[in-house]
């Protein structure tokens, strides 16, 4: 089957990204939302990014013209899927909502209809079970903002076919886009099962070690070769993002997170990061402000805590057959930014010393922190 027609549900952070990206693929796109007020603005900000485009030189003005043409909003649920072969949806994430949403959907769609989810967190295969064609189903993850960031993780469900899996990927790759399969529908996929619980760990890290925030911070950015350091990567996503996706990641899997209470503290406090002010740091602005970081401070903090927990989530990846360690090192590479591959990291620091970490923080802390049965298979 080729897909032509694709109709992407939700125009809000995601979806107006998801919508724009797939008609610089060439593909004909409805943008769908429940009041006309969204659309409006989230055309706006397509044109807004087109623009930009062009005055980068990255596009002519002929083509933006011709991008913004292929996307047409729409209300009207049955209008936005007339003659639709893919949908992706990119509403708010809570499962009751996602679930009604699909029902909607199935009184109304094609049969030809793919459903794609753009869900950050929740399992695949139960939104799929509540549909009419769970074969059609797949999970597509986007990251923020799609327009910009490369990744995008394919999580089939259950009972997606292997040739649904292929033409996934291939639509991926067709909007320039670089596809990792996330073979298994494992809470948080590969990304947010290294990035959520690492925050976690950074907050015990605070507590343990007596660090300080930039300390830590420090050590992340220029010892483990993140873009910025973890409690400003927190910061710049929004606590609500990461506390919200703790509590989904850890209902499903209480092997994945060790939950610091000062992530839902901040959450109750309204302390969302950036957009509110003040989160781990205080913010001042709209604009981002980086944080001062220094490789001075970086080498009072020893990391190895925090690389022990990243190599544990990503061995549990591997031992699992979720993925293998060169397309882990892919998806950590073009969704978070790492500036030099996590196994080359681990080798400075030495993967013997890495399980020893895990082992004492074990005895410590409880078996949340035993190493992953391939960590200790590679460390000579
Ligand atoms: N924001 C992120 O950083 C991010 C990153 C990756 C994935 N995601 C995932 O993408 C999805 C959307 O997140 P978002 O941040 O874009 O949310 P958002 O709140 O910015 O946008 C959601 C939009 O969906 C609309 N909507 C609600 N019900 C609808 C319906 N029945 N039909 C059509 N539109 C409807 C809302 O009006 C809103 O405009 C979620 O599943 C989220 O987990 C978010």
């Amino acid at each position: 089957m080729a897909i032509k027609n694709v109709t992407v549900l939700g125009s809000g952070i995601m979806g107006h990204g998801i919508a724009q990206v797939s008609a610089m693929g060439g593909y004909n796109v409805i943008l769908r939302d429940v009041e006309k007020q969204f659309l409006d603005k989230a055309m706006e900000k397509i044109k807004w990014s087109l623009d930009k485009l062009v005055s980068k030189q990255k596009i002519s003005e002929h083509e933006a013209r011709s991008i913004f043409a292929r996307i047409i909003p729409k209300v009207e649920l049955a209008d936005a899927l007339k003659d639709c072969d893919l949908l992706i949806e990119a509403v708010p994430e809570t499962m009751d909502l996602k679930k009604k949403v699909y029902a909607e959907l199935d009184n109304l769609a094609d049969k030809k209809t793919i459903y794609a989810s753009n869900t950050s967190t929740l399992p695949i295969t139960e939104i799929a079970n509540t549909t009419s064609r769970p074969e059609k189903f797949i999970g597509i993850h986007f990251f923020n903002p799609p327009q910009l960031m490369k990744l995008v993780e394919v999580i089939p469900g259950q009972k997606t076919p292997k040739e649904l899996v292929d033409l996934t990927m291939n639509f991926v790759k067709s909007v320039s886009k670089e596809p990792v399969l996330c073979k298994k529908d494992v809470a948080g996929f590969i990304v947010n099962r290294i990035f959520i619980p690492l925050v976690h760990e950074a907050a015990w890290s605070m507590d343990r070690t007596k660090a300080s925030m930039t300390e830590i911070d420090s050590a992340v950015k220029f010892s483990l070769n993140f873009p910025m350091g973890i409690f400003e990567l927190a910061d710049f996503t929004g606590l609500d993002v990461i506390h919200k996706a703790t509590i989904e990641m850890h209902s499903r899997d209480k092997k994945v997170i060790n939950p610091h209470p000062l992530i839902r503290q901040l959450f109750e406090e309204k302390k969302l990061g950036q957009k509110s002010g003040a989160g781990f740091y205080l913010h001042s602005g709209e604009k981002y402000e980086r944080i001062n970081l220094s490789e001075e401070s970086a080498k009072k903090f020893n990391p190895i805590q925090l690389l022990a927990t990243i190599l544990n989530n990503v061995a549990w990846l591997i031992t699992n057959q979720v993925s293998d360690a060169q397309e882990i090192e892919k998806a950590l590479n073009l969704g978070m930014g790492l500036r030099k591959p996590i196994f080359e990291t681990a080798k400075e620091f030495g993967i013997s010393s890495i399980v020893g970490e895990l082992q004492s923080l074990a005895k410590k802390y409880g078996n949340f922190y035993e190493p992953d049965p391939y960590l200790i298979s590679v460390q000579n």
